[in-house]
């Protein structure tokens, strides 16, 4: 496109009503720290956050320690220590964080690092590169402190053999329903949002999969004029559609963070069909503080910080 024309175009995308609609009439909620998380281990993620952000922390610092409290749980067997691990017994980690400049960073198949999330914040913070993955993720994070252990679990370890002697390791990748990433959005009193995911992935998976959670705008997305979106479940699905930069994107658009989520949800159906066995689940948080939710399936939960009152809820399923 010639100069002239492009300067032109871009003119009229910034004077769509369709584009501005989102923004404008939206009043940015400040003084009411609010944290939304996927499922119920967003409960005592979302009370560390909290403190944070009552004591005027930011929303960047509230999501990071709220979901490496996740990670640190060795009992929960989808985030960083105690993950299940790949088809050859390798825990895989992936993370991504976003601050509400639009600053973003990752790691995908990082190994042995219970906090991935602190990684990715690194990478955002130290160097000039959104993601990290791998032999290189890993280095990296040792250059920064951060000590090799191993994440593999007794508890998952065995599960890991039994699934081997009840599958053929050449042809599945394991239950698509054992499968909760935390996924974490803050809002913090000067109204700022920041989002933070983090996973172990899917359960057994091939050696080398990364799934959405460390793609931005597919794992969460923010954009601090309009909010934050998350997801959780089969991140195929979620990277094949772009899922929290859509959800983003159709509240600029004007939808609320609710009808958002449900078009998210609704376009993976379209292409994956009714008789679908994933799950993917959204969560989004627009910048007045409204929030929204949908999922595939029933059993999606998310947990509400907000009003100083921290809760977990059902997600009603869309098939
Ligand atoms: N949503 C996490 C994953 O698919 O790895």
């Amino acid at each position: 496109m010639k100069r002239r024309n492009f300067l032109k175009a871009s003119a009229l995308t910034l004077a769509s009503p369709l584009l501005a609609s989102g923004d404008q009439k939206v009043k940015r909620n400040t003084q009411n720290p609010i944290v939304i998380s996927t499922w119920n281990h967003g409960i005592p993620a979302n009370e560390v956050s909290a403190e944070i952000l009552h004591a005027g922390g930011s929303a960047l610092d509230a999501v990071e320690a709220g979901v490496r409290v996740t990670e640190a749980d060795a009992q929960n067997q989808s985030v960083g220590l105690g993950g299940r691990p790949d088809r050859k017994g390798i825990v895989t980690l992936d993370a991504s964080i976003m601050d509400s400049q639009g600053n973003a960073g990752s790691v995908a198949f990082l190994q042995n690092i219970k906090h991935p999330i602190s990684v990715a914040r690194l990478v955002m913070e130290k160097t000039d590169h959104v993601m990290l993955a791998g032999q290189g993720a890993l280095e990296f994070a040792k250059e920064q402190g951060f000590e090799e252990e191993n994440l593999l679990t007794e508890q998952s370890a065995v599960g890991w053999e039994e699934w081997k002697r009840n599958n053929n390791i050449k042809d599945t990748w394991g239950p698509n329903d054992d499968h909760d990433t935390i996924t974490s959005l803050a809002q913090d009193k000067n109204g700022n949002i920041a989002a933070a995911c983090t996973t172990s992935g899917l359960a057994y998976k091939l050696h080398g999969r990364v799934g959405d959670s460390p793609i931005i705008g597919a794992g969460m997305f923010v954009d601090n004029e309009i909010g934050a979106a998350g997801a959780t479940g089969v991140g195929e699905l979620v990277m094949r559609t772009c899922g929290s930069f859509l959800v983003v994107e159709l509240m600029r658009q004007g939808l609320s963070p609710m009808e958002a989520c449900n078009e998210a949800v609704e376009r993976i159906i379209k292409k994956e069909g009714k008789n679908t066995k994933s799950q993917v689940g959204y969560i989004a948080l627009r910048k007045d503080g409204e929030i929204g939710y949908a999922s595939i399936h029933k059993g999606f939960q998310y947990a509400l910080y907000k009003n100083k009152k921290n809760k977990l809820y059902d997600v009603p399923s869309k098939l």
